[in-house]
């Protein structure tokens, strides 16, 4: 368990991501930070006292500021604008780059060891800002989003084989976007390649379905976007760091030269302990799936070229 956890942005993804931290007992104190006034202590208080019917001792506390944030081991960065019906991950750059800035400068005033978790989009540029803004290495500032997209993947998998989700394995890498990689090579329905249990057409269909998860729900929202399987997929990464859980998955990191990619972030398999981002683990691609995932990071590269500093 972590001494105390701070979620920045207490919107739909941020609050609930709040609420499953406390319920999974990962943190004694959880910080829910929000510029507006009288939302995170609302928030954070009526959480607190779901404590007795869930039974959880977290603190949940709610602020305005970074001053309850001090010396947190963990930030997750939630804070931004989301998107509307229309828009494009992208089409929120500019907004959230100035937010995840003055996020990133505040974490590193109050909290200069902690291992900072972004959710904020676009993703992966987003990570790139925080990562310049704060000055951590790459190994404490990284994000989440192959988890999800890998969930959705799964989940549409399962359902379409009729087998229990929990047995399917896969792996969803590249950016956050319409460029993600999927990875059916590496899906097996307990170890039986997915190849042999659905057709390439069934399966190419579900590919493009997880391609378009978020929208789709964008779609039937109408005034923002997917929160329960993102909240759940960030704390999913925090149960892994706060438990040194040692666990491989697919998070957006900062490359140096692993899979002959460099000076972005991208979606890869990571290993998550205590440390944050212990070790990329670089598995074999195919021709055909690292030319996607080259291009996915070149997706990520154009995006990060419109960035003001
Ligand atoms: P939301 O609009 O419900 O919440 C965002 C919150 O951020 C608002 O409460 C807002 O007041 C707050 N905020 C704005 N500026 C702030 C600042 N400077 N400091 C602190 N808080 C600030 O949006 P939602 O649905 O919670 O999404 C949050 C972000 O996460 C969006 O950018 C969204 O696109 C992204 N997202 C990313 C996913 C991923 O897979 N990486 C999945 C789902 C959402
Ligand atoms: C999603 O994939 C909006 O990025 C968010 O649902």
């Amino acid at each position: 368990m972590l001494q105390k956890v701070a979620v920045v942005g207490a919107g739909n993804v941020g609050a609930t991501a709040a609420q499953r931290l406390a319920e999974k007992n990962l943190a004694r104190t959880v910080v829910l930070i929000d510029v507006i006034e009288g939302v995170p202590q609302g928030k954070a208080l009526d959480q607190y006292q779901s404590g007795p019917i869930e039974g959880f001792d977290t603190r949940v506390v709610g602020t305005n500021g970074y001053d309850e944030a001090s010396g947190a081991e963990l930030f997750v960065v939630t804070a931004g604008i989301a998107r509307k019906p229309g828009m494009s991950r992208d089409d929120l750059v500019k907004t959230n780059a100035g937010i995840v800035k003055s996020v990133g400068e505040q974490i590193k005033r109050v909290a200069p060891n902690a291992i900072v978790v972004v959710v904020s989009n676009p993703l992966d540029v987003m990570c790139y800002v925080a990562m310049r803004a704060t000055g951590f290495p790459r190994e404490r500032v990284f994000g989440m989003a192959g988890v999800l997209d890998t969930a959705r993947y799964r989940m549409f998998l399962a359902e379409a084989i009729g087998v229990s989700v929990e047995d399917i394995q896969a792996m969803v890498l590249g950016g956050h976007g319409d460029t993600m990689v999927p990875l059916p090579s590496y899906t097996t329905v307990s170890g039986i390649p997915v190849t042999q249990l659905i057709s390439p057409a069934k399966l190419d269909a579900i590919v493009d379905r997880a391609r378009n998860g978020g929208a789709e729900i964008v779609s039937f929202l109408k005034t923002g976007s997917a929160y329960y399987a993102p909240s759940a997929a960030a704390v999913q990464m925090v149960e892994a760091i706060a438990l040194d859980k040692k666990r491989i998955l697919p998070c957006s990191a900062w490359l140096t030269g692993e899979f002959g990619l460099r000076d972005v972030f991208c979606g890869v398999p990571v290993k998550l302990g205590r440390a944050g981002l212990e070790q990329i683990v670089e598995i074999k691609l195919s021709e055909g799936e690292h030319a996607a995932l080259a291009a996915s990071a070149d997706a990520v590269r154009s995006t990060m070229t419109t960035l003001e500093f």
